[in-house]
C-alpha cells in the first residue's frame, strides 16, 4: 500500500460518498518496486468487498489474458483510475408489496476521475514504473486527455501524462515534464459485449508481450 492513511476515508466524489458502510476506497495492489503498472477503470462490488482491484470474474479474466501471453500479474502493480464503485440503483416492486433495490456498475463520471486523480498520481510517482498499461478508455483519458482508444490501442506511446494540480480541492491537470511508456489496451470486459474486438485484443496482448521484451522488463515474464 503506497497511499497515506487519509486515502481510506476519501469522500471527494459522489462514488466515495455512496460507499457502503464499512467499505474503503480500493488502493492499488502489488509490489512497491514493480516495473509494470496496470491501470483499470473502477472497482466493482467484489473489489469493494475485498479492497483489492480486479477480483472475482474480472480478476480471473485478467489473469488468463496475461498468463496467455506469458505475463505474470503477481509481479505488477495493479490499480484503477477511480477507487470507489460507480453504480446505479434500480427499484423493483415485488408481488408482496416490498421494493427490491439492485445495484449495477456504470462508468465513473469525469468528476470522479478528476477527484481520484491525486491518489493514482501518488502511486505513479512513488512507483516510477517502466511501463504503464491502461485498460479501456477511462484510464487512457485520465493519463492522456482526449485520446481515442480505437486509434492508439496495441501501440507503445512515449508521452507526457496528465498530473493533478497539488491543491486538494483542485480538479485541474498539468502535463508532466517526464515522458512515460504507456501501452493502451481495450478493457477485457469490452470484448464480452463487442465480440468483434476479441481477435484485436488477443493481437494487442501479443504486441504487449513483445514490447515488454523489447523494453527488457524481465520481472513480469513467466
Ligand atoms: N475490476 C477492477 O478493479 N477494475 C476494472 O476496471 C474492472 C474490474
Amino acid at each position: 500500500m503506497l497511499l497515506p492513511e487519509k486515502f481510506l476515508t476519501c469522500v471527494r466524489c459522489e462514488d466515495g460518498l455512496r460507499r457502503e458502510e464499512g467499505q474503503t476506497p480500493v488502493p492499488g495492489y502489488g509490489l512497491s518496486n514493480a516495473e509494470v503498472m496496470l491501470i483499470g477503470e473502477s472497482p466493482g462490488a467484489e473489489e469493494m468487498k475485498y479492497a483489492r482491484p480486479f477480483q472475482g470474474k474480472a480478476g480471473e479474466n485478467l489473469n488468463q489474458f496475461l498468463a496467455g501471453v506469458g505475463l505474470n500479474r503477481d509481479q505488477m502493480y495493479i490499480a484503477n483510475a477511480t477507487r470507489c464503485r460507480p453504480y446505479k440503483e434500480k427499484e423493483t416492486l415485488l408481488k408482496n408489496g416490498t421494493v427490491r433495490i439492485t445495484k449495477s456498475n456504470r462508468p465513473p463520471s469525469k468528476h470522479a476521475v478528476a477527484s481520484c486523480a491525486a491518489w493514482l498520481d501518488m502511486e505513479i510517482q512513488l512507483l516510477a514504473p517502466k511501463l504503464i498499461i491502461t485498460l479501456g478508455s477511462t484510464p487512457l483519458k485520465r493519463l492522456l486527455g482526449e485520446r481515442s482508444i480505437s486509434e492508439v490501442h496495441g501501440n507503445l506511446l512515449t508521452v507526457s501524462i496528465q498530473r493533478p494540480e497539488t491543491k486538494e480541492d483542485s480538479r485541474e491537470f498539468f502535463w508532466s515534464d517526464e515522458l512515460y511508456h504507456v501501452f493502451p489496451l481495450y478493457h477485457p470486459a469490452a470484448i464480452i459485449y463487442r465480440r468483434e474486438l476479441k481477435e484485436v485484443f488477443h493481437e494487442d496482448m501479443r504486441k504487449l508481450r513483445q514490447t515488454i521484451e523489447e523494453l527488457k522488463i524481465t520481472s513480469v515474464i513467466l
